[in-house]
């Protein structure tokens, strides 16, 4: 575990927004003797207010080293006995017994990145206990166009001022084709927000590769806009909601913005069209495109962003269910690693062989040992 990990994991603990939230649900939800399972315990702090509520046993399960310290946390506060912990991704941990409760906080800057859907529904389908709860219970998806002069200075603005006389313009164009995360509760609507998504955690199924979202906006006060906040919203329990929205308090999600390359001045009754799409596979990438109308007429800066990231033609091509993929010599070369690995050589032996194999991928024989052991440090087996 290092100290990043470690960081990471203070940044959640002390914001007292989401931590305040949470322990309330779970305070509303758990009932004495309950059986909970906590999906991504990390230190282990919603494991502890569920066995502190009364659950009778609570499975945390979490597949980093954070885990180790979670451990030791239940131990100094004489929670060990009540919790099991799991070392392991949920798709492939092995719980003993169905769930009262079903709880998680593995919610991403716009909600659904990491997986929330997928985890949490399958999470769902292999444990929970019919009418049990799951905790959340719901997480909605919202966008809204906002005038943010000091947002879109500090991220846009700053690239095309140019620094100590260098021209830096060249990179606005990056900027402004990648979602930001960033604090903007200075942010004002120039329309409603509108929730683009809504998935309900006791149904919700796998979700489509290809997120699409599309809403169109009505502008109700005049302003400029200078581009979308993305925020979401969870129902933890009946009692309990939370937003990362621009006019609720400040938490470490903060909010995803996608900036317009200019700012456009819009007047109430201008119409805003918005589509919103994210990649397949591993380009987990924003797509995102706004058109701006008044009447029947585009309004002459139409702001258009596609894609939304500095994505190469290649990059999109090789997640293309059609792409017939072929290995680099690297690539070879852990494949072989990986058939080596087959619990009798040691590493020594193993790395003497790749670089025999593969001589112009490593410096020496210790280069191709630590290559190895590198690439091997998450998939190696627990147990000897
Ligand atoms: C945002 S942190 C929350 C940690 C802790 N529950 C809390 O509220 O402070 C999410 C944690 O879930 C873990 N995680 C995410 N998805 C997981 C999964 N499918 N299975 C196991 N652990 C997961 C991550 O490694 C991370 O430690």
């Amino acid at each position: 575990m290092s100290l990043t990990q470690v960081l990471h994991h203070q940044a959640l603990l002390q914001d007292s927004i989401r931590m305040t939230a949470y322990h309330r649900a779970i305070s509303e939800v758990v009932r004495p003797g309950d059986i909970v399972i906590d999906i991504g315990t990390g230190s282990g702090i919603l494991s502890f207010l569920a066995a502190k509520a009364g659950a009778r046993r609570v499975y945390a399960i979490e597949h980093g080293d954070i885990i180790n310290a979670a451990r030791k946390l239940a131990e100094v506060n004489g929670l060990g006995s009540q919790i099991v912990f799991v070392h392991s991704h949920s798709a492939a941990a092995e719980i003993p017994e169905t769930a009262d409760v079903v709880l998680s906080e593995i919610l991403g800057h716009f909600g659904i990145e990491e997986d929330a859907l997928a985890v949490s529904g399958c999470a769902r389908e292999k444990w929970l206990r019919p009418g049990g709860t799951m905790l959340p219970a719901w997480l909605a998806i919202n966008l809204v166009p906002v005038a943010c002069p000091s947002v879109w200075e500090a991220i846009i603005g700053f690239w095309q001022r140019g620094l100590h006389g260098v021209d830096f313009s060249a990179l606005a164009r990056l900027a402004h084709q990648t979602p930001h995360l960033h604090d903007c509760t200075s942010a004002v609507g120039v329309a409603p927000p509108q929730t683009v998504a809504r998935y309900d955690f006791a149904s919700v199924e796998n979700p489509p590769a290809v997120l699409d979202y599309s809403a169109e906006f009505m502008v109700c006060r005049s302003g400029t806009l200078h581009g979308l906040v993305g925020y979401f919203e969870a129902g933890l329990s009946p009692g309990v909601n939370i937003s990362t929205g621009p006019h609720a308090p400040l938490t470490h999600w903060k909010q995803m913005f996608f900036p317009g390359e200019v700012p456009v001045p819009v007047e109430p009754g201008d119409r805003i069209m918005c589509r919103l799409k994210r990649g397949q596979g591993g380009v987990r990438f924003w797509f995102w495109s706004v058109v701006v109308t008044r009447g029947t007429k585009r309004l002459g800066q139409t702001i258009q962003f596609a894609p939304a990231m500095e994505i190469s033609p290649r990059m999109v091509q090789v997640t293309e269910s059609g792409y017939v993929p072929r290995l680099s010599q690297a690539g070879e070369a852990r494949r072989r690693l990986f058939e080596l690995s087959d619990g009798r050589r040691t590493l020594g032996e193993i790395s003497a062989l790749l670089y025999a194999e593969y001589p112009t991928l490593f410096s020496d024989m210790a280069d191709a040992r630590l290559q190895a052991a590198s690439w091997l440090w998450r998939l190696l087996a627990k147990t000897p």
